[in-house]
């Protein structure tokens, strides 16, 4: 579990520690014991230690040697910060698969976002709506890589290229036009999944404070009546996680060729269980320390930065964010300097 749950206590831990401080499970305070100071440091917990990155608390539970806490990119980089969850009624490896399905994005956040946007009066952003020529997956150190080809682009083009990682076991790395964002899978039990979009905004030209941690904030994915919010993007793939059932029913199911991430995830997963049962480390252990790791992600998102950047956080769980104005403000601001930079050099 990578996580403390109890953001209330997270937020007031939090304030009094070191950006990379380390927990070793020693016993800091006995109130009750004042008259025995030294029965604390006879005392200690055995199993799990806990790391701050990110501005958040990171634990392990399990056993000894504990590894390396991964420093993937997205958490050690500087710029503004900015962290939505929710908890969802849904086990989280359907949320994991839906990570290697790129097609659902021309459908459920192309089609039938335009449909959304017809029936309620509001436009629907265009760039999802590009229609999938080939996808391509590929197992590397930290997961699986996933590229597209979109209608109107070539394998130039950065969403081939380069393409971005699910990150195994619970991560999924997407980003682009000066975003950077970790989705985060916590397993809370078989039916309940902490699910946080943890983002990093840094837009070439942008100017920003330094800032220790997120801005933290809950998003909403079920309204007043209980029915599914699909007005904005992460909402739309709620609905198709959480309406799959608390745990998918896979023995009914038609893998197709478009499947082939899905497929390839499972064997991941197996084979890794099997590395784990034989005293091994599964993929994507650290055992020697890093300052960062970085994972590859495109920048240019679609063909369309500028919309793509503005319709992440106006159109995605970020438009619940209390930062949401100052973020548009950064990106648009990045954007005025950039295009004064060009203008001055042509
Ligand atoms: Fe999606």
């Amino acid at each position: 579990m990578p996580y403390l749950p109890d953001l209330g206590v997270f937020k007031r831990v939090q304030s009094s520690l070191s950006r990379r401080t380390v927990f070793e499970g020693n016993c800091v305070e006995q109130p009750a014991e004042a008259d025995n100071q030294n029965f604390r440091d006879r005392v200690k917990q055995k199993a799990g230690k806990a790391q701050v990155m990110g501005g958040m608390i990171w634990v392990y539970v399990g056993p000894d040697p504990a590894p390396e806490l991964p420093r993937f990119d997205v958490f050690v980089m500087d710029g503004v910060k900015d962290c939505g969850y929710a908890t969802l009624p849904c086990n989280w490896l359907q949320i994991m698969e839906n990570s290697v399905d790129p097609h659902h994005v021309e459908w459920l956040h192309g089609y039938y976002f335009n449909f959304m946007g017809e029936t309620q009066g509001f436009d629907a952003p265009k760039a999802f709506q590009k229609k999938h020529l080939k996808t391509g997956f590929e197992e590397m150190e930290w997961g699986i890589l996933k590229r597209r080809v979109l209608e109107g682009a070539t394998e130039e083009n950065d969403d081939w290229k380069v393409g971005h990682p699910l990150v195994f076991p619970y991560f999924m790395r997407v980003g682009g036009a000066g975003i950077d964002q970790m989705q985060i899978r916590v397993p809370i039990d078989d039916t309940t999944t902490w699910k946080l979009f943890y983002s990093n905004h840094a837009p070439d030209g942008g100017q920003w404070e330094p800032q220790d941690r997120p801005v933290f904030y809950e998003y909403f994915w079920r309204d007043e009546q209980g029915r599914f919010i699909t007005d904005y993007i992460e909402g739309q793939d709620i609905m198709a996680w959480v309406s799959q059932g608390p745990v998918t029913d896979r023995t009914q199911e038609h893998l197709g060729r478009s499947d082939a991430g899905v497929a390839m995830l499972r064997k991941m997963f197996k084979e890794n269980m099997k590395r784990v049962a034989n005293g091994e480390d599964p993929i994507g252990t650290v055992r020697e320390p890093r300052d960062i790791i970085p994972l590859p992600c495109e920048r240019d998102k679609f063909g369309a930065e500028r919309e793509f950047a503005e319709a992440f956080i106006t159109m995605g769980s970020m438009r619940y964010s209390p930062q949401k104005q100052q973020l548009l403000d950064l990106h648009a601001d990045a954007w005025a300097r950039r295009e004064a930079k060009a203008g001055a050099g042509a």
